[in-house]
């Protein structure tokens, strides 16, 4: 996707010599099903430490990390948009660079735009010059997936000290409404926990409703889904993951893909943490509760024995870079709550939080500003704790750190969520009336759900769909009696509203999923719908047929393949 026209060797900075450089060979060499390796070749073999300064004139356009987007793809459906999406392995289709999380540099751009547009990326400064012509400098090294950029109609509001909010221009009071004054808390929180935030400001864009992700942790500017756009602040754990990503993930970075868990499963502790200090222990027992339903369901779709639902995934298999598994495949839930559940483990085995606060936050401090493996990782663990290195805690047997790294399947510990019951029981036991064969409509209207937080009613309804299908007429009763869930416009009820819908084969409300899915593109919502919908009835397969050739066009290239995929419309690797 990106063609390159020409490498040149440009002499050392301040020494004699052709400012326009010495022009190289340049080849195109097979790589992977997911890019290819451009090799240029120097006009002598350098020396070890020597610093060479190449210059690469490429264009980009098509190409999955680069993603165009039509006015009536945005929120304004006014003019177009641009973004880029480099996690995993896209923004080799953005710009050369040595595309994998291994590598750290700093970087500056400079990015014209038409009249009417404005560039943002994920860097710590930002100047707009004549011209509409926007300078940026990330002045930290990052990898080459958190290298990012929108251009759009876009403005911005200030939500705090070091945080403003970015939007279309329609959806910019929402988003000010939805986060001013909450933001500095979560950082002050954070800082307070894992160390110095050492990314300067930390700003939030809402990207159009296509954006495959709830949130993309940029530095120092987190794209987000606008299906956070609640009305309620319900959704801030979203902005919260992201924001425990400025310690883990994008100061301590897995050094391969293979070990994402190392990102994601220690940002889900992270955010737990911060999540525990401001909204308290059972709520946040509430939302990892339901984190753990996401990763049942998982396991369950795909079998607990599958490859990938092990921490460790093998990428290449060393023999042949086409066989292996195209680190975009490995984004699900087994890296987060499994990852969370492991970070959770090495907690309870040193038994008291201040002590394992202080090792997360010594962990930062040691490996901030570097990739690394999970050997470094556990062998840190074992020399920050040497009594736990004595008591041999990583081979006590069913917990042996090979066993959680290697094996596939169902977490061996799971951390104690009963702090979270007096939210979580009487969601349980509704969900256990709704399930009954008669419905004792006494006992279900004495509870009322209108008190009731966003991630008690996602918890309840996660509940009913592992029951479901349900006796005959009992969804239609539920739906008529709740419509705070049957109508809902928050996102995650919306998701579990349809998922009900379709495992009770509900015909008469399969708008709602057709609603639901032209209305964003996220992928985490996406696929678990189209799975249950080519998993059912002929109706639901002829929806999910009728549904995807009306959106396919709004949806992230990566998206549209996991779609095809799971409707046995082949896709071309
Ligand atoms: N870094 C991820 C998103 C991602 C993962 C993009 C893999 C591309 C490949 C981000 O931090 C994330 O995990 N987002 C979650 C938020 C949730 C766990 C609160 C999401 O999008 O659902
Ligand atoms: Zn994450």
């Amino acid at each position: 996707a990106l063609s390159v026209s020409r490498a040149a060797l440009l002499p050392p900075p301040g020494g004699p010599g052709d400012a326009a450089g010495q022009a190289l060979p340049v080849e195109n060499r097979p790589f992977a099903s997911y890019g290819s390796a451009l090799h240029i070749t120097l006009p002598q073999p350098p020396r070890a430490g020597q610093l060479l300064t190449l210059l690469i004139d490429y264009e980009a356009g098509e190409g999955p990390g680069v993603c165009w987007l039509a006015p009536e793809q945005t929120a304004g459906k006014q003019k177009p948009y641009m973004y880029t999406q480099g996690q995993a392995v896209l923004n080799r289709s953005f710009f050369p660079c040595f595309d994998t999380p291994s590598v750290k540099f700093t970087y500056s751009a400079t990015v014209k735009v038409p009249e009417g547009f404005t560039a943002v990326m994920s860097a710590t400064s930002w100047e707009k010059q004549k011209d509409n012509t926007f300078v940026f400098k990330m002045s930290q090294p990052i990898p080459s997936y958190l290298v990012a950029l929108v251009v759009g109609d876009i403005v911005s509001a200030d939500v705090g000290p070091r945080s403003r909010v970015w939007a279309e221009p329609c959806l910019i009071e929402a988003a000010k409404k939805e986060y001013d004054g909450v933001i500095e808390e979560f950082l002050v929180v954070g800082e307070k926990l894992f160390g110095p935030y050492v990314w300067g400001r930390y700003d939030i864009l809402f990207m159009p409703p296509s954006f495959p992700f709830g949130g993309m942790e940029n530095p120092c500017l987190t794209f987000v889904t606008p299906c956070l756009l609640a009305g309620d602040r319900s959704l801030a754990d979203v902005i919260i993951h992201e924001i425990s990503h400025s310690w883990f993930g994008n100061l301590v970075t897995n050094a391969t893909w293979g070990e994402f868990w190392l990102n994601e499963g220690f940002t889900m502790y992270a955010q737990r943490r911060i999540s525990t200090e401001v909204y308290g222990l059972p709520y946040t027992c509430l939302e990892a509760a339901t984190g753990r339903a996401l990763l049942r369901q998982h396991m369950d779709a795909t079998g607990e024995d599958h490859p990938l639902n092990r921490l460790r995934v093998v990428i290449e298999p060393g023999f042949c870079l086409f066989l292996g598994v195209n680190p975009d495949d490995t984004y699900n839930e087994t890296p987060y709550e499994k990852g969370y559940c492991f970070v959770s483990y090495l907690a309870h085995l040193v038994g008291d939080q201040s002590k394992f606060d202080a090792f997360l936050q010594a962990y930062v401090n040691r490996f901030k500003f570097q990739s690394i493996t999970a050997d470094d990782t556990l062998g840190f663990f074992l020399e920050y704790f040497p009594e736990l290195k004595e008591k041999g805690v990583d081979s006590i047997p069913g917990f042996e750190f090979d066993r959680w790294l290697n094996t596939p399947g169902w977490p061996p510990y799971l951390p104690d969520l009963s702090p979270g019951q007096q939210l979580m029981k009487p969601a349980d036991e509704l969900a256990e009336l709704w399930a009954a064969d008669g419905l004792n409509m006494e006992a279900i209207e004495s509870v009322d759900i209108m008190g009731w937080r966003t991630y008690q009613l996602v918890y309840f309804l996660d509940k009913v769909l592992q029951k479901s299908p349900l006796p005959e007429g009992n969804v239609e009763r539920l739906s008529k009696m709740y419509p705070k869930i049957s109508k809902a416009q928050n996102a995650e009820l919306r998701l579990r509203w349809c998922q009900i819908i379709l495992k009770n084969n509900l015909e008469a409300e399969y708008s709602k999923v057709k609603d639901f899915l032209h209305s964003q593109g996220k992928q985490k919502y996406t696929l678990p719908l189209y799975r249950a919908m080519w998993g059912g009835s002929e109706a639901a397969r002829a929806l999910a047929m009728e549904i995807f050739s009306a959106t396919a066009p709004q949806l992230h290239v990566n998206v549209q393949n996991y779609v095809k995929k799971i409707l046995g419309l082949q896709v071309a690797e």
